[in-house]
């Protein structure tokens, strides 16, 4: 993708040199649906940058001032013109509006550019930092899914389930 600029933030593809602000906010990832993605060390922030710098599903949010990744978005084609859409971001800048500047973006440029109709996000029940952030979008809640799905184990090493939300936005929702 062309890189994107916003007032404060660059999105652009993940490159090169990634790898040390990735691991800073993925060596101890906040959100349950991340765990999977929980890096080691540095040697495997590398191999995660080189695979997300293949595609355009991930997006590098950094900031102009600095060059420094933040965190960072994810948008996933369903086909015809649906995306799944999600954030995670260095806690380190949270509580200043940088994701919902990076989001706004990203929304204007699935929108506009790649022509999508429909966004949608899943946001487990007790994330309220995501959830507000979905309300700031103008995302619609749509659904509260029960036990939903399992991103840990228990101590017998059974599946947790969680509850999950759904939150969504159109494109006339959008632009109106
Ligand atoms: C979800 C997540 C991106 C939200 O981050 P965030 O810091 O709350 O969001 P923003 O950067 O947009 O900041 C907005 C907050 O900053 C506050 N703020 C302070 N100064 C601000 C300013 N100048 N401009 C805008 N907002 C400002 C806002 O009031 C808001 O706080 P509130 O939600 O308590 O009302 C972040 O918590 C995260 O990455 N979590 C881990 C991953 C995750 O949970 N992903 C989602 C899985 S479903």
């Amino acid at each position: 993708m062309d890189a994107i600029e916003t007032d404060q933030l660059t999105l652009r593809n993940f490159r090169q040199g990634d790898a040390i602000d990735l691991l800073a906010y993925l060596h101890q990832p906040r959100a349950s649906c991340f765990f999977s993605l929980q890096l080691e060390d540095l040697g495997a922030a590398e191999t995660e940058v080189e695979t997300r710098s293949k595609s355009d599903e991930h997006i590098a949010v950094c900031l102009r001032s600095s060059g420094r990744l933040i965190g960072d978005l994810f948008c996933i084609l369903e086909h015809p013109d649906t995306y799944a859409i999600g954030w995670n971001f260095n806690a380190q800048f949270g509580g200043a509006g940088l994701a919902t500047e990076a989001a706004r973006a990203l929304f204007e440029y699935l929108f506009s550019v790649k022509h999508a109709r429909r966004l949608y996000a899943y946001v487990e029940e007790d994330n309220y930092a995501s959830q507000r952030l979905c309300a700031r979008l103008g995302m619609r809640r749509e659904g509260l899914f029960k036990e939903f799905t399992s991103f840990k184990q228990d101590d017998e090493g059974a599946p947790v389930f969680e509850n999950t939300m759904q939150f969504a936005i159109l494109r006339k929702e959008w632009a109106g």
